[in-house]
């Protein structure tokens, strides 16, 4: 049986297709046409972007698939004249003949859109373990590697060479490496004259790189070439858990923290860098998408801005669950180990050290939407579900 609704038929009429096929409920409303699947959940697709999604070789650039149709050539308030759903497919006829057809499953996958693609740390959490060599040249691997830091933020790469620039390697796996001012690939290691208290062997809390950048590299690679000291053990925090936290228990306080921005700076003899941002970014449906924590790196705030006080009983609250033993995992990152993190999620420090031997480790900064493009890559091969 074919389901049709024209022009001539009353909005909001519902005509119910059989359960032979499926009983899709389509139904032209007074600016959408509205479509009820069969497990419940509801489409509603308004009729402009109907017509402005159309993706036919008319709307599209042929050779690149990219639009090509631009919404101004028809009316904001254009109606389609006809609307018909058979063989899984919406047919829409425009009142100029031209006529858009939409595919049933990927109508219904906007239902269903899964915006949880990441889960938080439980109790008793590592950061998993894969072989760097495998990782590099295996895509089975790559694809099991990937899925889990991009689930989880954080893995590590055991048994890479102890060489000097090894993180250059990892570029064809996580995209090019995301320079910033200082160096390329980033020594960390005792130095007298260090600009940065990572260049003494003090506790480093923890805090995410580059706070002083407006977007600051979004995954950090910490390399251990030679680690021959009592101590400095590598510490992890799943901030966007503490975030999740603190905003159940707070509200008030976390809104305080995605309102308020805060100036850091980051420099040395030859360069200078600064922002002003605020700590917590999320996006337009809240869900959590940045923390930017760098104690060392955060400057004064103009305190005739309004609500400093109130921002500081939020930034002590943030401290305080930022540092606590229970959200904190350490581990001991050995020599030839490569510790990846998802570093606008996932805060690192290291316990103190004692300087008897050497420690050397390098950094480099990559972005997470390069990782998450290879994701997509390997999913494309089968390689990911
Ligand atoms: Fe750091
Ligand atoms: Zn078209």
């Amino acid at each position: 049986m074919q389901a049709v609704i024209g022009a001539d038929v009353v909005l909001g009429q519902v005509v119910e297709r059989p359960m032979s096929e499926q009983a899709i409920r389509v139904k032209q409303q007074a600016e959408t046409v509205d479509i009820v699947w069969p497990d419940g959940t509801q489409t509603s697709l308004p009729h402009l972007w109907l017509r402005d999604n159309c993706d036919c070789n008319d709307c599209r650039v042929e050779q690149t698939t990219e639009k090509k149709f631009m919404v101004t050539s028809v009316t904001v308030d254009i109606k389609p004249a006809s609307t018909e759903y058979l063989d899984d497919t919406l047919r829409i006829v425009w009142p100029d003949g031209h006529a858009t057809c939409y595919n049933g499953c990927d109508l219904h996958a906007f239902a269903n859109e899964d915006t949880e693609w990441r889960s938080e740390w439980g109790a008793g959490y590592v950061p998993v373990g894969f072989d760097f060599q495998d990782f590099l040249n295996d895509d089975g691997a790559a694809a099991s590697a990937i899925q889990e830091f991009v689930k989880s933020g954080a893995m590590v790469l055991k048994n890479a060479p102890q060489e000097p620039n090894t993180l250059e390697q990892l570029a064809p796996r996580l995209g090019p490496i995301r320079e910033v001012l200082f160096e390329r690939i980033h020594n960390v290691e005792v130095y007298a004259d260090g600009y940065n208290v990572a260049h003494t062997s003090l506790p480093l809390p923890p805090h995410n790189d580059f706070a002083s950048y407006s977007w600051p590299p979004s995954v950090q690679a910490l390399h251990m070439l030679v680690n021959e000291v009592p101590g400095g053990e590598s510490v992890v925090v799943d901030g966007w858990r503490v975030l999740s936290e603190l905003r159940a228990a707070r509200p008030d306080l976390f809104d305080v923290l995605c309102s308020t921005p805060v100036p850091f700076r980051m420099f040395d003899r030859d360069n200078e860098t600064y922002t002003l941002e605020p700590l917590v970014r999320c996006d337009v449906d809240g869900h959590i998408t940045g923390l930017r924590f760098s104690n060392q790196l955060m400057q004064a705030i103009n305190p005739n801005r309004p609500g400093v006080a109130k921002f500081y009983r939020a930034y002590h609250e943030l401290c305080k669950r930022v540092t606590d033993p229970s959200v904190k995992v350490s581990f001991r990152l050995g020599a030839g180990e490569i510790l990846v993190v998802a570093s606008h999620r996932v805060l690192h420090g290291r316990n103190a050290f004692q300087a008897s031997g050497r420690r050397h480790l390098q950094d480099a900064y990559f972005e997470f939407d390069n990782v998450r493009n290879h994701l997509v890559l390997l999913r494309r091969k089968g390689l990911v579900q």
